[in-house]
């Protein structure tokens, strides 16, 4: 199974993300991940199309935007004209997920579907054969730095086991709480894309801890 890391500018220094970000990918990064908050589906306010925008200019990385917005129809277009490579939406404020991933997909951007820890599956399991990439929150979002909740690993297990029986290529992806003690048992659920911030922004080499998060993924056993 693949392994992708995807560092969360969350955790990175805004008045230094441009060297922050090159040396996400100078220690080879996959994918930036960016979290886009709304201070009403989550109490926290991050950013808009306008960073997502200067993002763009400093890396030819995939930007893979996890929208914790309600209405988040409302920024598809903005977004991707920003340079988006992929757009994640909560399924909790997504009613009509199957006309909002369309969209998503006729702007040319991956489309995403993210649950929170205590959304069912069932939430996306009707529309699994449409999607580009499924995220299962292993935090509650809104904030970096969060405690890994345990009872989530289960839950990846059987979000690969829908995907498998739906013949989806999506990506799974584990985000928060993602560090050295947590990544393994993500990837042997059955998770292949990696969101870390904390973990990757405050070591002491970035670049080291994307490299071990990585090796970590695809060689602990125990
Ligand atoms: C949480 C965000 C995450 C966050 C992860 O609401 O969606 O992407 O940045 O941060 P860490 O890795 O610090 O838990
Ligand atoms: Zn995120």
């Amino acid at each position: 199974m693949p392994v992708r890391i995807a560092p969360s500018i969350l955790s990175a220094d805004f008045a230094r993300l441009a060297d922050d970000i090159a040396m996400c990918e100078a220690g080879g990064a996959d994918v930036i991940h960016v979290d886009v908050m709304d201070g009403r589906f989550v109490p926290n306010l991050t950013f808009g199309a306008k960073i997502i925008e200067a993002v763009r200019r400093v890396t030819s990385l995939p930007l893979d935007v996890h929208m914790m917005v309600v209405e988040p129809e409302r920024w598809f277009d903005d977004f991707a004209a920003a340079g988006a490579s992929g757009m994640t939406i909560h399924a909790e404020v997504a009613p009509h997920l199957d006309r909002q991933i369309a969209r998503i997909k006729e702007l040319g951007c991956r489309a995403g579907v993210a649950v929170n820890p205590a959304t069912p599956l069932a939430f996306v399991e009707e529309i699994a054969h449409e999607l580009d990439l499924l995220l299962v929150m292993t935090v509650n979002p809104g904030f970096g730095a969060q405690r890994f909740l345990e009872y989530c690993v289960g839950k990846i297990a059987r979000a690969r086991a829908m995907l498998d029986e739906a013949r989806s290529g999506a990506w799974l992806e584990v985000d928060g709480g993602i560090n050295r003690a947590t990544v393994a048992r993500c990837h042997r659920a059955g998770a292949d894309t990696f969101v870390a911030g904390n973990a990757v922004f405050t070591a002491a080499d970035p670049r080291a801890e994307i490299a071990a998060l990585r090796d970590l993924a695809t060689t602990v056993t125990v």
